[in-house]
């Protein structure tokens, strides 16, 4: 199995967590690289495509064994940074003599744990290659998993300093001066969840509170704020050699809020505008759906 990720993750030192208890590829190291060498599949062009490495500049491959896919893509992309991580003393040290007898100054081999890389030093890769790992490491979701929350938040002032409804500056003139602008909310308040999951499930949700806005010049009339609420979930991963499957689920405004996408003179519609100031709650809205809409994807892929 082979999977690539574009990711972040952290740069390690060479003496992370080195393993002392010997494994069947340090026990049979040689047998094992040639078989990977000269048997197992050659996926390097779908993985060189899939992560795009002419733009890369720093690639890791975790679990490398006898470095096939690293050496390959160092010796391909010579701008390219490519460090071998491997538990497996014996197979780090067949890595580092391929890649010696290939002349290559771009690769580095070390042997860590592939499943304890959080507690390294910081730094980055722009690319991380797990080729036939994830179905034997103990606990894959410790090797890839992905909790991200973020917040948003954009805080806007907008109050006319000096304005008249007309430059004749008699009785009939309305001095709007201080007044809210219309159709600008103050606050937008945006949260989301990115979860990634064992065997590529993932989940992706926004939430997103704005706040209620002025139609008018007058800021008699005012529309509600909204709260929306969305999300997806789904599956991407590898079902067989060169199949892939992208399957999705999700749902727009679950929340079933009225929201508007443009402010307008019409009905009043659902009763969003309200007369706070003595208005008439005229409608000023073209609202967008307002009960929630769902939607689904099944994507199967064959990569020649
Ligand atoms: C099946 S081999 C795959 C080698 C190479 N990536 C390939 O495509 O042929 C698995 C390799 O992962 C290494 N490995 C297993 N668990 C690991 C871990 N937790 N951290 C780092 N390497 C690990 C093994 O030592 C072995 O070299």
């Amino acid at each position: 199995m082979s999977a690539g990720f574009g990711v972040r993750s952290s740069r390690f030192a060479e003496e992370n967590a080195p393993r002392t208890q010997e494994s069947l590829y340090d026990r049979f190291a040689a047998r094992y690289a040639d078989f990977r060498l000269h048997v197992f599949p050659d996926d390097r062009a779908e993985i060189g495509a899939a992560l795009d490495l002419g733009g890369a500049r720093r690639l890791a491959e975790l679990g490398c064994g006898p470095g096939f896919y690293a050496i390959a893509y160092a010796a391909t992309f010579p701008h390219l940074h490519v460090t071998g991580i491997d538990r497996a003393p014996a197979q780090v040290a067949i890595a580092r003599r391929r890649a010696a007898s290939r002349g290559l100054t771009n690769t580095r081999f070390t042997v860590a744990d592939a499943q304890a890389l959080s507690g390294c030093a910081s730094g980055s890769f722009d690319r991380i290659i797990a080729s036939r790992l994830l179905m034997i490491v103990d606990d894959p979701a410790a090797a890839v998993t992905r909790v991200r929350p973020w917040l948003s938040w954009a805080w806007t002032e907008a109050t006319f300093l000096d304005f008249m409804s007309d430059a004749n500056a008699n009785a009939n003139s309305v001095d709007f001066s201080g007044n809210a602008v219309p159709r600008v909310p103050r606050n937008t308040i945006t949260a989301g969840l990115d979860v990634g999951m064992r065997a590529g499930a993932y989940l992706t949700s926004t939430y997103q509170h704005v706040t209620r806005v002025p139609v008018t010049f007058d800021n008699s009339t005012w529309v509600r704020g909204y709260d929306l609420l969305g999300a997806k979930l789904g599956v991407q991963r590898t079902v067989a050699r060169r199949w892939t499957i992208d399957a999705f689920v999700g749902g727009d405004n679950l929340l079933g809020n009225t929201v508007y996408s443009f402010l307008f003179v019409g009905p009043n519609y659902r009763g969003l505008a309200t007369p706070p100031y003595g208005g008439t709650g005229d409608g000023y809205i073209i609202p967008a759906p307002y009960s929630a809409t769902v939607y689904g994807n099944l994507t199967l892929r064959y990569i020649l």
